[in-house]
């Protein structure tokens, strides 16, 4: 499963990228708000820290302009992805995007029978909202895990993105599913790495081995400075 950040903070796509797991960024209308800088240098910048796809939402609900908006989207840059809410409308331009060749990724996903739509529409990712539907006392992985299982019956081409992920166990679950990419805001990034047995053995080795070191003979030099 490939990791994407949800976020447009740039600071936490330079850290995901460092960290060398980091496969694309998803943002949101509420997420380019909060980012506070101008939209075009701001995700020019995003589509050029990763290498991987990127979503941009457009807006409003009128077919032809969410065509116009995607069509200018797709030329910030070859990793820009047009993301577009579940509605008729919006699977109308899915469908006219996706026939010119422009990748689109079908977003606000809350049941099954919706994501088929998107998938028959000829999206290029799905995105269900997990935590949301959580939020309302539903089961998000359950709805994860029906679009898994109908794509993988279907043979849909169509990639199925868990969004909404609020903590590890979502991601890991996403990714026991079978699902393509999870996106998640940075804390679950951060969560992911952290463990205390893992900080108590490193405290551990660290000090056992500066104890060691100067009864180790020659070292190589690496190893030596560290
Ligand atoms: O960007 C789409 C989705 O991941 C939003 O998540 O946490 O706002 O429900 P959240």
């Amino acid at each position: 499963m490939k990791l994407f950040l949800d976020t447009a903070d740039l600071d936490e796509i330079r850290e995901g990228v460092r960290w060398g797991v980091l496969k694309g960024v998803t943002t949101n209308p509420s997420l380019i708000g909060k980012a506070e800088q101008g939209f075009l240098p701001l995700v020019k910048e995003i589509c050029s820290i990763v290498e991987g796809d990127v979503s941009i939402e457009v807006s409003g609900d009128d077919t032809g302009s969410l065509v116009d908006q995607g069509r200018e989207i797709t030329q910030i840059a070859d990793n820009a992805v047009v993301k577009i809410a579940l509605t008729p409308n919006g699977l109308a331009a899915t469908r006219r995007l996706s026939d010119e060749g422009i990748k689109v990724n079908v977003t606000l996903c809350f049941s099954p029978a919706q994501a088929i739509l998107a998938a028959e529409a000829g999206a290029y990712i799905i995105s269900p909202f997990v935590g949301r539907l959580d939020d309302v006392a539903t089961d998000g992985l359950r709805l994860l895990s029906d679009i898994c299982e109908i794509y993988a019956a279907q043979g849909y081409g169509t990639q199925v993105l868990a969004a909404s992920l609020r903590h590890p166990v979502h991601v890991v679950e996403a990714a026991r599913m079978g699902a393509d990419i999870g996106t998640m805001p940075f804390k679950v990034f951060e969560a992911l790495v952290k463990h205390p047995l893992t900080d108590s053995g490193f405290k551990r080795f660290t000090e056992d081995w500066e104890k060691a070191k100067p009864h180790l003979g020659e070292l190589p030099p690496s190893m030596q400075e560290a």
